[in-house]
């Protein structure tokens, strides 16, 4: 009796027979031969089924299956390097076929193009197909990666909350819910708060969850509930903190290289661009950034790009600000030191420069921009309490956050790293949406 294989194991058993579980992807038949593309969940593979080696009505099954049907395969592998699929290259010679169940003929998401609403609309059925299938396998392997560096590199994992009494990047895109007697609670837009209390008793820490922001930017880079890691590091400053982002974007990409070389290929993902992803990344301070966005918008002569390259020092960079920075290299850039009116009330002022804060984001190139925001934190509690007071923000709810600032302060840094933007990148995709099984932004919470 055969054994079940997977495809992804499939080289293993040339000239061997096997048993294949999977779905009939795609059908072809000529004359006394039909294909099949048949994906069984980790891979793709061509089967392919001659008339005269088999019984009229297993023939006659084949050649009619419907797309979708679930089958059940004996068959000899064999290595050809002109047969498709991911990764490509054996074929199956159909010996038996067994159906489990004949789908339906009205499947919708046939083999075409459709357009990006119908697709969404039909996300439960669209993560079948070979694109799909190849960007959520690399997310997978992303999401990984990142846990075996941090794991490996002394970090210990700990689970935030996602119900939380107060805001912590700012109060405009909060979820807000009833909870109870106790007035409103919010979905988590980040746990780094709870990670600067974990870090006092754990020295490394890192959480790894969904994230939700009442977004209201409709752009290919922001989702609603998104996937965020966030490490927190005691005894750690601003510098040492982009030595962290840069192993492990480092690692992730290299990881990526190695174990999702067929998605990539699917994909056309040039790997060159993902070889250049090797620390270090060049650091940049905002200062100079914003000279030379400065430099670029006074030297634009087309009307309509100079208002969109529009700068002055204190902005935060929007699209195309990031875009032109990141051409200036080939591999991500870290800019760090951004104005303490752009970013959040937590973070660490720059010595001397109060108007400035110790803050990094990494921006990706080829227009992907911002994947990681982080910080050095505001370790003084008198200094961390006038901000809260400034930014008008209720200190009743902070009380625990401030506390942590009286026994033991230390400095103290961490970032986050947003998993669909990093995916989106690594992928060569124009849309996070594509990056998260089921997405949600603000017009879509269905499927
Ligand atoms: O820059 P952000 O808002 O930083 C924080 O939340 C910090 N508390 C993190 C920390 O220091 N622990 O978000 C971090 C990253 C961004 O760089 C981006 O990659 C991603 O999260 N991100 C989003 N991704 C998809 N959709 C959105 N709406 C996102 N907002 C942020
Ligand atoms: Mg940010």
């Amino acid at each position: 009796m055969p054994s079940h294989v997977s495809v992804s194991n499939i080289s293993n058993y040339v000239g061997q027979d096997i048993i294949l579980k999977g779905w009939v992807y795609n059908r072809t038949h000529k004359g006394k031969l039909a294909f099949l593309l048949v994906r069984d969940g980790s891979g793709f593979v061509q089967c392919v089924a001659f008339k005269g080696d088999l019984q009229p009505e297993t023939f006659d099954r084949i050649t009619h299956l419907p797309q979708e049907s679930s089958v059940i395969i004996t068959g000899s592998v064999r290595e050809d390097q002109r047969a498709p699929g991911i990764p490509g290259g054996y074929e199956v010679g159909i010996k038996d076929l067994q159906i489990v169940q004949a789908a339906d003929l009205d499947y919708p998401m046939a083999l075409k193009d459709h357009g990006p609403d119908f697709a969404l609309d039909h996300r439960h059925l669209w993560i079948r197909m070979q694109s799909q299938w190849a960007i959520l396998r690399v997310r997978a392997v992303v999401m990984a990666a990142t846990r075996q560096w941090l794991d490996e590199n002394g970090f210990v994992e700990m689970s935030t909350p996602i119900l939380t009494p107060a805001a912590a990047e700012g109060t405009t895109t909060l979820f807000e819910t009833e909870y109870f007697d106790e007035g409103k609670a919010y979905l988590a837009q980040t746990g780094q708060l709870y990670n600067e209390a974990n870090i006092f008793a754990f020295g490394k820490v890192y959480c790894f969850g969904p994230t939700f922001r009442a977004e209201k930017s409709k752009t290919r880079r922001h989702l609603t509930e998104f996937w965020m890691l966030e490490p927190e590091i005691a005894f750690c400053d601003l510098d040492q903190l982009m030595d962290v982002e840069e192993g492990l974007i480092t690692f992730i990409a290299q990881t990526v290289l190695e174990k999702c070389a067929a998605e990539l290929k699917f994909l056309g993902r040039d790997a060159v661009k993902l070889e250049n992803i090797s620390a270090p990344f060049p650091r940049m301070s905002y200062d100079d950034a914003a000279k030379h966005l400065i430099d670029l918008y006074e030297k634009e002569t087309d009307p309509e790009r100079k208002e969109l390259l529009k700068f002055e020092w204190g902005m935060d960079f929007g699209a195309p600000h990031e875009t032109e920075i990141t051409k200036l290299y080939d591999k991500p850039v870290f800019v760090y030191g951004y104005p303490s009116a752009v970013k959040a009330f937590y973070m660490e002022p720059w010595p001397g420069r109060p108007e400035v804060c110790k803050s990094v984001d990494l921006l990706a190139p080829e227009g992907y921009g911002e994947i990681c925001g982080g910080s050095e934190r505001m370790s003084d509690p008198e200094k961390l309490l006038a901000r809260i007071h400034k930014e008008g923000l209720p200190e009743e709810a902070y009380k625990w956050y401030l506390e942590l600032r009286k026994y033991g302060s230390v400095a103290h840094s961490g970032f986050g790293m947003g998993v669909e933007r990093v995916v989106a990148w690594m992928c060569g995709i124009e849309h996070v949406r594509e990056a998260i099984p089921f997405p949600r932004t603000i017009k879509r919470i269905y499927p």
